[in-house]
């Protein structure tokens, strides 16, 4: 690859990518603010204060869309709108329509951060939002897509870089699952009911949330992988064979995947098998997604010592390494009568969503901040290096102290005397979780301070550029 990382940036469209870039360092701190609170509320309940729009049920629907939807999908359009640029070397596709796309994602995150704590809602997680907002969502998403496609059609490359296939795969699949999800009849304008009723409704439910995880969560951010990982090691990647093999199979299977949410409901039982089946086989070309961005660093291993930003990336894949071993282990039937309804399970998506989405967005943002606002540097490379540390205990303490409390409740509420009664109630079970929500909330802490430090290393990298814009025009 041509190492463009001393351009200014005269021939792309920027403009967009900085935007997002910024906002979603702005989210980040939000969501993950608002995911140290909601932490402290199950330590401590009277942090409600008796206010409705405080209390946790409203918080944590507010937690989990403006860190998937304001935070990740903020890194995915900075990343997907600078990277389809660079590797197709063509300025974006009409750039109005891509500024419509900035401020109209604004818009949805603001409706969201009112609505939610107001109470309004769908009742179907991480799909929440009540039908108007939704209409919006999919007026944006058309008009990304209508972008990106624009651009790769207009690409002066001969072929299509990997990265753009994920980023493309995610955008055509988060529409579709938005789409068939959202189906609603409104009442009013802040009530609708699902057109689905019953198991139907369960099973697109899920068809929704675990292809949500599987092409906004997974697919989106491997294309930044594909990306910023050669970029940042200065290798090629290991294989683009497995490249391409390991993106059909995800493909084809993550689609079947859905009804591992929804063991021994009433879903058919067959269904069930199925899902805990492609759930098993998805390992593979995970596995596969992983090992070929990991053995991206052959020849390159020792800049880890001194590249916290090549650390932060790395750490990221060997996080979805574990979290897509972990997946499949749930999926299986007897396996998930312990985890589901316990803390492994929250253990097991902030291993994902910390140690994986989290990590490589910031590890990206580092890589693309400079080129962006300055002359190739962070402020302080110093900074970004306990951001690290501070990312990585955090991540620790988190998935560690959920997996401990997870196991333990599911041990706890299966265990039964001699004579058939439980053997705990359920309220000792929540007493003996208490430590470890403190653990988490630490953790939490740990993380959401290294965001804070990122805040202000990216604020003093745009403030030097801007005192320097002279010298940048000149280079
Ligand atoms: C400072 C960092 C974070 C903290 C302290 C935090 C904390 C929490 C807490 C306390 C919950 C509720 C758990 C429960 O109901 O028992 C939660 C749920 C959740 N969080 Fe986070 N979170 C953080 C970052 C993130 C990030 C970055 C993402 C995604 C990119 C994320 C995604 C989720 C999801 C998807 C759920 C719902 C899980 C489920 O329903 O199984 N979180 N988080
Ligand atoms: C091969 C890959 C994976 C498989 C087979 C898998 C499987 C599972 C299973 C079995 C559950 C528990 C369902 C339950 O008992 O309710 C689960 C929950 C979850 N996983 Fe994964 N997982 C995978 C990868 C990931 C990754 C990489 C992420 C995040 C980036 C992730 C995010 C989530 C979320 C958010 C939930 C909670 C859903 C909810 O109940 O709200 N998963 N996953």
């Amino acid at each position: 690859m041509m190492n463009h990382s001393q351009s200014t940036g005269a021939d792309y469209n920027y403009t967009i990518v900085r935007q997002f870039a910024l906002t979603t360092v702005l989210w980040g701190i939000f969501g993950m603010a608002v995911g140290v609170f909601i932490a402290a509320q199950l330590i401590w309940p009277q942090l409600n204060f008796d206010t409705p729009w405080l209390t946790f049920s409203r918080l944590r629907p507010l937690h989990t869309n403006a860190v998937i939807f304001a935070f990740g999908t903020s890194a995915l359009f900075a990343t997907s709108y600078y990277v389809v640029q660079r590797t197709c070397q063509v300025r974006l596709f009409a750039p109005k329509l891509a500024a419509f796309t900035f401020w109209g994602w604004q818009a949805v995150i603001i409706a969201a951060a009112i609505t939610l704590p107001m109470g309004f809602t769908q009742g179907k997680e991480y799909a929440e939002l009540e039908w108007p907002i939704d209409i919006a969502i999919t007026i944006i998403w058309v008009s990304y897509a209508i972008v990106f496609f624009g651009t790769i059609a207009k690409r002066t490359t001969s072929h299509i870089y990997v990265a753009n296939w994920f980023f493309g795969a995610f955008i055509i699949t988060v529409a579709v699952l938005h789409i068939v999800n959202s189906m609603a009849v409104p009442v009013s304008l802040f009530k609708s009911y699902s057109l689905y009723s019953g198991a139907v409704d369960a099973m697109v439910q899920w068809w929704y949330g675990h292809n949500a995880v599987g092409f906004l969560l997974t697919a989106g951010f491997l294309g930044m992988m594909y990306y910023f990982v050669p970029k940042q090691a200065g290798r090629p990647v290991y294989s683009y064979r497995l490249s391409i093999v390991h993106f059909w199979a995800l493909i084809a299977l993550y689609i079947w995947a859905g009804p591992h949410h929804l063991h021994y409901t009433a879903l058919p039982d067959w269904t069930q098998s199925l899902g805990m089946v492609m759930s098993l086989i998805l390992f593979a070309p995970s596995w596969g997604g992983m090992i070929n961005g990991i053995m991206t660093l052959s020849g390159a291993w020792h800049k880890l010592r001194t590249d916290p930003v090549l650390r932060f990336l790395v750490v990221s894949l060997s996080f979805y390494g574990m979290s897509t071993f972990e997946g499949p282990m749930m999926a299986i039937k007897t396996v998930n009568a312990l985890s589901h309804y316990t803390d492994w399970t929250i253990g097991h998506v902030h291993s994902g969503a910390l140690g994986w989405v989290a990590m490589v967005s910031i590890g990206s943002l580092y890589h693309l901040i400079p080129i962006l606002f300055g002359h190739g540097r962070m402020y302080s490379m110093k900074l970004v290096n306990v951001h690290f540390w501070l990312a990585t205990i955090g991540t620790v303490l988190y998935i560690v102290s959920m997996w401990i409390s997870g196991v333990m409740q599911g041990l706890m509420w299966r265990a039964v005397n001699a004579d058939g009664t439980l053997t705990y109630s359920f309220v000792e079970s929540l007493e003996a979780s208490y430590p470890f929500y403190f653990v988490r909330f630490i953790g939490g802490c740990f993380f959401l301070s290294g965001m804070l430090l990122m805040a202000y290393n990216v604020i003093r990298t745009v403030k030097a550029s801007k005192d320097s814009l002279p010298a940048i025009a000149e280079a």
